[in-house]
């Protein structure tokens, strides 16, 4: 098996774990990712020509102008946009690109968003109202069949079919591409919250006249190995001409006076503000090295080790795996172990030096949903009460021995709980 960890800047950072001073196991790349090497050489060496964009006359300024613009550039390539109809705009991060959609949602025909059961607080706390349509989810997939029975009564009416590319819980992949025909055929649009799906698979926005178009795409930097405060919203340019932007300032105007405000063109009015330049140049970076790789040596990695942790989580009694399937997912496994609180399992890893996440992952209403429960006990301050699962996500760099160490430590933590409670 190839190993990336070397790519990676603090693989060798070591943690304090009851054995003293180890090195870390981060199995909590759904969260954040490290930042790859190159990703950081290029903040070193960038950083010396540093200075504000698209403002100064000088030479630092103009050739930072051109490097944050070549990112665009480089990253409307890497996911395949036109760039004679859609538009790259740098945001802070998936969050802020949806919720810059939902700004400009009054522009798009129709009065209705279906948004899905598998949505984490990004992509469902924006349409959350009792007029939207959530789309539940039949054996924990996405039921098409019910979709297209929404999506022809509702024909005309609906302006957007929010969906993730990858879950954030489960890891389950969603057939955007077949969604984005089916909104299409509806008179609809599709966007689509690639937070989880851009670090583990290449990405098409295709051409608009595609009926598989992508008409709105946001990722995070720091899901992708460039986590210096940067995201991407993908969409089409005219939308941004539509009224007025979400966030005014610096940037944004074309001219103002006493007779009123002249709004920029996008991606400008939409980055309201100093650009943070540093985090568009990485997230491009940030591409560039995952491109090189090859996705095609990314996926096979990953689906090493999402079989060989599915294989040995099925081996462990007492534990519940919450989506078994070895195709159309990426590497993110929830589970829980029986009698043990999810809270509990995940500080006894880092006593071991492992990270997981545990709880909910800011996405409630699918947890509720997996757990079977008809609502989610939360009572006052008191966090613990509630239920979740514990979640291991891999990263590139993530191999089968990080696979081997993590089983093996589950196993004697619950063994030892046995020997305890048993
Ligand atoms: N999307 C973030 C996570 O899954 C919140 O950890």
């Amino acid at each position: 098996m190839v190993d990336y960890r070397d790519l990676i800047y603090g693989n060798d950072q070591k943690v304090p774990t009851k054995f003293g001073l180890k090195p870390y196991l981060n199995l909590d790349n759904a969260a954040s990712t490290p930042p790859f090497k190159d990703v950081m050489k290029l903040i070193a060496n960038e950083c010396l020509w540093y200075s504000s964009i698209h403002r100064g006359a000088g030479y630092k300024s103009k050739y930072l102008t051109e490097r944050y613009e070549e990112s665009r550039r480089a990253v409307t390539g890497f996911i395949n946009a036109d760039p004679n109809h859609d538009v790259v705009i740098f945001t802070k991060n998936t969050t802020d690109s949806i919720n810059k959609v939902r700004h400009y949602l009054p522009y798009l025909p129709g009065e209705l968003v279906v948004y899905t059961r598998l949505e984490h607080h990004s992509n469902e706390l924006p349409w959350l109202n009792h007029q939207n349509i959530c789309l539940e989810l039949n054996n924990n997939t996405l039921d098409l069949e019910q979709l297209e029975k929404v999506l022809k009564r509702n024909h005309g009416n609906i302006k957007l079919l929010a969906v993730t590319g990858a879950s954030n819980v489960t890891g389950y992949l969603p057939p955007i591409y077949i969604l984005a025909e089916m909104a299409h055929a509806a008179g609809a649009r599709i966007l689509v919250d690639a937070a989880q799906l851009a670090p583990h698979r290449p990405i098409w926005v295709r051409p608009a006249t595609d009926p598989r178009h992508l008409d709105f795409l946001v990722f995070s930097g720091h899901k992708m190995y460039a986590p210096f405060g940067a995201g991407v919203l993908v969409g089409p340019k005219w939308l941004f001409n539509q009224g007025d932007p979400s966030q005014v300032g610096g940037g944004t105007v074309k001219a103002v006076d006493s007779e009123g405000i002249y709004w920029a063109e996008p991606p400008e009015v939409e980055e309201a503000g100093s650009p943070n330049v540093l985090g568009a140049l990485t997230i491009a970076e940030s591409f560039k090295v995952l491109h090189k790789i090859g996705w095609n040596e990314l996926f096979h990695h990953e689906q090493q080790l999402l079989e060989a942790t599915l294989t040995g989580l099925k081996k462990i009694p007492g534990i519940t795996v919450y989506n078994e399937a070895t195709t159309q997912r990426v590497g993110v496994i929830g589970f829980n172990v029986k009698g043990i609180y999810h809270q509990t399992v995940g500080e006894a890893l880092a006593e071991y030096g492992i990270g997981v996440r545990t709880g909910c992952f800011c996405a409630r209403n699918y947890v509720k949903h997996l757990l079977n429960l008809s609502h989610l006990i939360y009572q006052g301050t008191n966090q613990r009460k509630l239920p979740g699962l514990v979640r291991v996500s891999f990263g590139c760099y993530n191999n089968l021995t990080d696979v081997t160490y993590f089983l093996d430590v589950l196993e004697e933590l619950i063994k030892s709980a046995d020997r305890l409670y048993g």
